[in-house]
């Protein structure tokens, strides 16, 4: 809305500050006049320093219509983007939630000195506001006590208030678009956090059906009779030994039908991952539920892009199994046959993930889907080699490389290029089969891509190895404990950049 900051009955307000300011200017300059200087009293005395990721919580005692003012650090200008306004407010919402705010009012961040595009500032602030407040409380006794992040109420509406009239149109836009993203990420972060037991395949593509309906988009689920019949053996081999049935989910968008091309986003469905007859250790294990990362994040894109109509063709396919050990399960050694009538032998059932996109990168060969985009949490290898703070992939083509890049880049999810080795392909030579599911030690998270390129053949094609960003145990910034939503945005980047908009 078009206002005053100092006049906002809201029960919070968040200003800002640039590392080394002594005298702030502009909204934060406005409201420390309100507060009879109270906010550059506290920089004098250095409480108040302006560093990236610090929130100063300062009570206005009846001084403004709102009870306190929250200042956040922006750190050093030369340094200063998108990504930190995101984070900021991530940060001081959550830190006003604590304190039992149901309100906040923001200035636009990054609008000021920063000179950044106010509609990008908006777009920034909706998706740090409902990405860092975001909270998986489904299992959890939900008492209000306003003085427990954990269990407090919500913060039930944000204003964002700027003097400048001519600029609220920008703002709006920036607005709808940052919730539509940070939504979608969300949705992404609802489906890995729920446990295994309520998330079988089964119900993940009742997930899809449902966002797919509320999107206005084109859904269909195969059930295992009809995996059967299109001969989709490797995808089957990895559910076998669940009492849980995989599917396949099929989403469609359709916002340039003068157009033959489709693009194709394929993504991992393992709602759990044991690790089969080759099982895992028992340490860690339970976070195998958000195997099927990659998918949610795939089908969460498409509801996105449902809802933004970029002209564009895009069909979405997830491959979901169960991967458990039993009586019925895959063996190693066991020879499993691919929708291409390809044959695989399984050498270790843990590189199940491969499996199941085998028969995804078949299907989407056949309804001649290109470029193909996957994403999966597929090796432990990336996770060791980039952390948290990057995800990994492998492309076919420079173009497409940079394209994921640029994507990564708008959404503040860093995105970091491997290559593809054919050098590697040697190990993954089978005795008995076409290939087997897995190759050397070294190197593991491109012999897994190797793996997957058998399959892809020519079509131009991305291979996002997400394990290892998929998940966070700490709060920070947008992020909270669980699921990060990664690498949703940036598909959804991804996909307005090719449709040029
Ligand atoms: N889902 C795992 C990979 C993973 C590891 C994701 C850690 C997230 C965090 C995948 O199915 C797997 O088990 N990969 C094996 C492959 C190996 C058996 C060749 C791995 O990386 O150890
Ligand atoms: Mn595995
Ligand atoms: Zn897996």
């Amino acid at each position: 809305m078009a206002g005053d900051i100092t006049q906002s009955p809201a029960k919070a307000i968040i200003v800002n500050l640039f590392e080394g300011v002594t005298s702030p200017g502009g909204g934060t300059g406005a409201v420390d006049k309100a507060l009879g200087g109270g906010i550059s009293a506290l920089i004098a005395e250095g409480e108040i320093k302006g560093k990236s990721g610090e929130v100063t919580v300062v009570h206005s005692l009846g001084r403004i219509a709102s009870p306190r003012v929250l200042v956040a650090g922006l750190g050093k200008q030369d340094k200063f983007s998108l990504k930190e306004i995101r984070n900021l407010m991530g940060t001081a919402l959550r830190r006003a939630r604590a304190a039992g705010a149901t309100s906040a009012a923001t200035i636009v961040h990054g609008a000021g000195i920063a000179g950044l595009d106010a509609e990008a500032c908006a777009q920034a602030i909706a998706e740090g506001a409902l990405l860092g407040t975001y909270r998986f409380r489904r299992y959890k006794y939900a008492g209000a006590d306003g003085n427990n992040d954990e269990n407090s109420g919500e913060i039930e509406t944000l204003t964002i208030v700027e003097q400048d009239k001519s600029k609220l149109t920008a703002l709006r836009r920036g607005v709808a678009r940052g919730t539509i993203m940070a939504q979608a990420a969300n949705h992404t972060r609802d489906m890995a956090n729920e446990p295994a037991n309520a998330l079988p395949p089964s119900a993940l593509a009742e997930r899809a059906t449902k966002l797919a309906a509320d999107a206005g988009l084109q859904c269909e689920v195969l059930n295992d009779g009809q995996l059967r019949q299109m001969g989709m053996g490797a995808l089957l081999s990895v559910g076998i030994g669940s009492a849980q049935p995989p599917r396949f989910i099929i989403m469609k968008y359709r916002g340039d039908p003068k157009s033959k091309k489709t693009l194709g986003l394929l993504g991992k469905g393992i709602t759990f991952d044991s690790g089969g007859i080759s099982i895992k250790p028992a340490a860690g294990m339970e976070a195998m539920k958000g195997d099927m990362s990659g998918g949610a994040a795939v089908i969460s894109t498409m509801w996105a892009i449902g809802k933004l109509k970029p002209t564009i063709n895009v069909t979405c396919l997830v491959p979901t199994a169960e991967n458990m050990p039993s009586g019925s399960a895959t063996r190693p050694g066991d020879v499993v046959t691919a929708m291409n009538g390809k044959t695989i032998e399984v050498i270790n059932t843990d590189a199940e993930g491969r499996l199941i996109l085998a028969d995804a990168i078949c299907y989407a060969n056949k309804e001649g889907l290109s470029p193909i985009i996957d994403v999966a949490t597929l090796t432990g290898a990336m996770q060791v080699a980039l952390g948290p703070a990057a995800t990994g992939f492998m492309a076919t083509e420079d173009s497409l490389a940079e394209a994921i890049t640029a994507a990564g880049e708008a959404s503040g999810e860093m995105m970091w290029r491997f290559p593809l080795l054919s050098d590697y392909k040697e190990g993954l030579k089978s005795n008995v089969a076409d290939i087997k599911n897995t190759g050397n030690r070294f190197g593991g998270a491109i012999s897994a891509a190797e793996f997957l390129r058998f399959f892809v053949e020519e079509t131009p094609w991305v291979h996002i190895d997400m394990a290892g960003t998929d998940e966070s145990d700490k709060e920070k910034g947008v992020y909270v404990k669980g699921s990060t939503g990664i690498p949703t945005r940036t598909l959804i980047n991804v996909v307005l950049g090719m449709a040029g908009k």
